[in-house]
């Protein structure tokens, strides 16, 4: 798939399913719930690259007490159907996390397989604490056993587009959450 018109892009785009203040608005909650959680702690936000660099982006700007960011990025493998899998980090993070509380923030759990295979991971490296803040979560689709700590919003089994999440590549640009429409 290749966009060189504007149009056509606008095409695939069926409807707006979380708006920009809807957004807005749930990120400046969860931000002032975060200050209130780790106040006087030392906190560490945790990106899995791509799709969530724009919640991360907003969210830090949301959170007014001292903290670091770090970004990750992982494929997993699974055999099969099964649930159990492994991971492999292609970028890591640079500090020693034993030392920090642990905020993983995630566009959104569908399956749940390489959350949980990361988180997996970050527990081992012994955090002060760790959870998980997520975007979107798609309980439907879920095949192994993971929640966050925090959902912005709980959506339906529809394939979505924006705000950092991508139709192949493409649409990590919209400012709100879209469903994607095929033809
Ligand atoms: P899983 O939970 O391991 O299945 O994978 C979650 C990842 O799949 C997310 O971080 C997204 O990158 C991608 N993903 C899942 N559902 C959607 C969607 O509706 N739109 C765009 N990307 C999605
Ligand atoms: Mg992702």
């Amino acid at each position: 798939m290749e966009f060189t018109d504007r149009k056509q892009y606008q095409d695939h785009i069926r409807r707006v399913m979380i708006s920009e203040e809807e957004i807005r608005a749930a990120i400046a909650k969860a931000g002032a719930e975060i200050d209130a959680e780790y106040a006087g702690k030392p906190l560490l936000l945790v990106s899995i690259l791509k799709g969530a660099f724009v919640f991360l982006a907003d969210l830090s700007r949301a959170v007014s007490i001292p903290c670091e960011i770090g970004f990750m990025q992982a494929q997993s493998y699974y055999e099969g159907t099964t649930s159990s899998g492994k991971v492999n980090i292609t970028l890591d993070l640079t500090q020693d996390i034993s030392q920090y509380h642990v905020l993983i923030v995630e566009d959104i759990i569908d399956t749940g397989r390489t959350l949980k295979l990361v988180a997996e991971e970050l527990r081992r490296r012994n955090p002060l604490s760790l959870k998980i803040i997520t975007l979107l979560d798609k309980p439907d689709r879920r095949v192994v056993e993971i929640t966050a700590d925090r959902t912005l919003f709980t959506i339906p089994d529809e394939f979505v587009i924006g705000y950092g999440l991508d139709c192949a590549e493409y649409y990590r640009n919209l400012p709100y959450i879209a469903e994607y429409s095929e033809t």
